[in-house]
C-alpha cells in the first residue's frame, strides 16, 4: 500500500458508481412501453395532457426520453410525492382530484414510456 493507494480506490469507486449510480437511467429505457386504458386515457386528456403535451410550461413532455430521464435521477418516491402535493408549476395531484396513487403512478410510467411514438418536439 504506498501513498497513492486510497487515491486509486476512491477512482475505482467513482468509476463504479458511473455505472451503478446511474441505474435510474437504465430503468426508464428499460420501462416497458404502455398503453392507457381507456378510462386513464380521459383522465390524462382532461388533465395532464394540458401541460405534458408540449414543452412550453416546462413540463417534461410525454414521449421526450431526455426530459424524463432528468425526472427519474430522482428516486420514484419523491417524483410521486411531488406529483400528489405539487412542485413548482405542477399541481398538486396533476389536477387529477379523484385519482388514486396508482393511477397517478400508472400515467407517470406512461408519459414517460407511452406506446405510441414520441410527438415531434415543439
Ligand atoms: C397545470 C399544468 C400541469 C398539469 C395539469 C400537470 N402537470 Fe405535471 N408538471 C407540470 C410542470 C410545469 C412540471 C415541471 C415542474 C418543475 O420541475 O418545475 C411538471 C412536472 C411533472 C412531473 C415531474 C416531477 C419531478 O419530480 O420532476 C411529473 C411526474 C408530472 N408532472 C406528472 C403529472 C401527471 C401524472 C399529471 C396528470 C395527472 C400532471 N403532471 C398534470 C405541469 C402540469
Amino acid at each position: 500500500m504506498n501513498r497513492q493507494t486510497p487515491l486509486i480506490i476512491a477512482a475505482l469507486i467513482a468509476l463504479l458508481c458511473l455505472n451503478a449510480c446511474s441505474a435510474p437511467h437504465d430503468t426508464l429505457s428499460s420501462l416497458p412501453r404502455l398503453s392507457l386504458t381507456p378510462e386513464l386515457d380521459k383522465i390524462y386528456q382532461s388533465t395532464c395532457k394540458n401541460c405534458h403535451a408540449s414543452n412550453a410550461m416546462g413540463a417534461p413532455r410525454t414521449g421526450d426520453l431526455k426530459a424524463w430521464q432528468v425526472v427519474f435521477n430522482k428516486p420514484f418516491e419523491l417524483i410521486i410525492e411531488r406529483v400528489i402535493n405539487g412542485y413548482q408549476g405542477m399541481p398538486p395531484l396533476g389536477q387529477c382530484f379523484d385519482c388514486d396513487q396508482t393511477q397517478l403512478e400508472t400515467l407517470v410510467h406512461y408519459m414517460s414510456r407511452p406506446a405510441e411514438p414520441p410527438q415531434p418536439a415543439n
